[in-house]
């Protein structure tokens, strides 16, 4: 009956958007006619706490199985002193490993609406939409030797290691490439070439492939610099792909000037097999359980969901449309407020953006 969707709720505010897009495929359901099942699967620190591990064999299977997972946020205080490997960040990290969703995407965009929450000045933010495309199942993440070592005399020394192979950076920069040429057709590719051997092969995979992309502007920065330009001049970039380590870092980055890390969604995709969808701000201990989490980054991840697993881009809009009406109309969680604003809890930020899926289908029920 319809497609699958795996919900991986996870810890912190996890749970709570989780649960409120739920109640908006709900709505897509009673509006649309969208069929789908849901199974539920433990991930990150609850996991830990229910089954010992935070990735169960049982919750890698579930997603196996499914079309699409859709994940809340995982970790927090409770488990920041369990061992590397059983911390809720390895079941995470592990999901994406087990699932090969190599190609993280993370648009960064601004609601005119919202560029008075941006840090930086109006001029500045107005025009930003580009989109981050990191690198998820390498690099520094994941390389071994990953490891703490005592020698004889009761040294400590680490070791992370950054590790790829040529065609790793290549089916990325390849994912890349195709949606610059569905975008503006204008790829930064941030690396560290003057220091690292592996940004040297990063930097040649990309001048090899962009043969194939001739209508494709190319621009190669160092990291640091970009992390300088992204501040600078946001207006200016389209796809920004760059290795893992400094994908995660750099689209905290961006994602702030854009008004609020809760806006931000992602979609995290393989060669063949679900995608996952997971909101980029984590799981906020500080604020979870206490109904005020912005559930916006969840609906977003659940409309790249639509589009890129679940053959329904036309939803995908639907839903992305219903949340511009929400923001449009003065709809503000805490993070998103300022001043006067009224503050709406996550249930009803949820209830607004829903009234606008209902009003989409009548209006597009009087139009035709
Ligand atoms: C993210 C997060 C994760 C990451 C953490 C929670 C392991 O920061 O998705 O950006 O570093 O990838
Ligand atoms: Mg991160």
């Amino acid at each position: 009956m319809g497609v699958q969707i795996a919900v991986l709720s996870g810890d912190g505010i996890g749970p709570e958007v989780t649960d409120a897009a739920l109640h908006l495929l709900h709505a897509l359901r009673q509006f649309y006619g969208f069929e789908f099942q849901t199974v539920a699967a433990d991930i990150g620190g609850i996991a830990y706490d229910r089954h010992g591990t935070p990735l169960p064999s049982a919750t890698v299977e579930c997603c196996r199985q499914s079309d699409a997972i859709l994940l809340g946020a995982v970790g927090g205080p409770k488990w920041d002193s369990l061992p590397g490997h059983l911390r809720p960040e390895a079941g995470l990290l592990g999901i994406r490993k087990a699932l090969t969703v190599f190609a993280n995407l993370r648009p960064i965009r601004v609601w005119n609406e919202l560029l008075g929450a941006s840090p930086l000045r109006e001029r500045i933010v107005k025009n930003c939409d580009f989109i981050i495309v990191r690198e998820l199942t390498g690099g520094l993440y994941f390389g071994e030797p990953k490891e703490r070592r005592r020698d004889a005399d009761g040294n400590v020394s680490v070791v992370d290691t950054l590790a790829y192979t040529e065609r790793e950076i290549e089916r990325i920069v390849r994912v890349a490439f195709d949606l610059a040429m569905r975008r503006k057709k204008h790829l930064t590719s941030v690396d560290k070439a003057n220091v690292l051997e592996s940004s040297r092969l990063w930097r040649e995979v990309v001048q090899r492939v962009r043969h194939e992309y001739p209508e494709v502007l190319v621009e190669h920065l160092l990291v640091d610099s970009a992390a300088m330009q992204i501040i600078q001049r946001p207006g200016d970039f389209d796809v920004m792909v760059t290795e893992n380590l400094f994908g995660d870092i750099l689209s905290d980055e961006a994602a702030v000037i854009t008004g609020s890390i809760g806006m931000l969604p992602s979609a995290s995709l393989s060669a063949e097999g679900p995608g996952l969808y997971e909101p980029v701000h984590g799981s906020a201990p500080d604020i979870a359980g206490q109904g005020y989490a912005n559930p916006l980054a969840s609906f977003l991840s659940v409309a790249m969901m639509l589009e890129h697993s679940l053959q329904r881009p036309d939803l995908g809009r639907v839903v992305e449309t219903a949340v511009a009406h929400a923001i449009e109309s003065g709809a503000r969680t805490r993070d998103l407020a300022r001043g006067e604003e009224a503050r709406l809890s996550t249930r009803e930020m949820t209830r607004w953006v829903i009234s606008y899926i209902e009003k989409g289908v009548h209006y597009a029920e009087n139009t035709i």
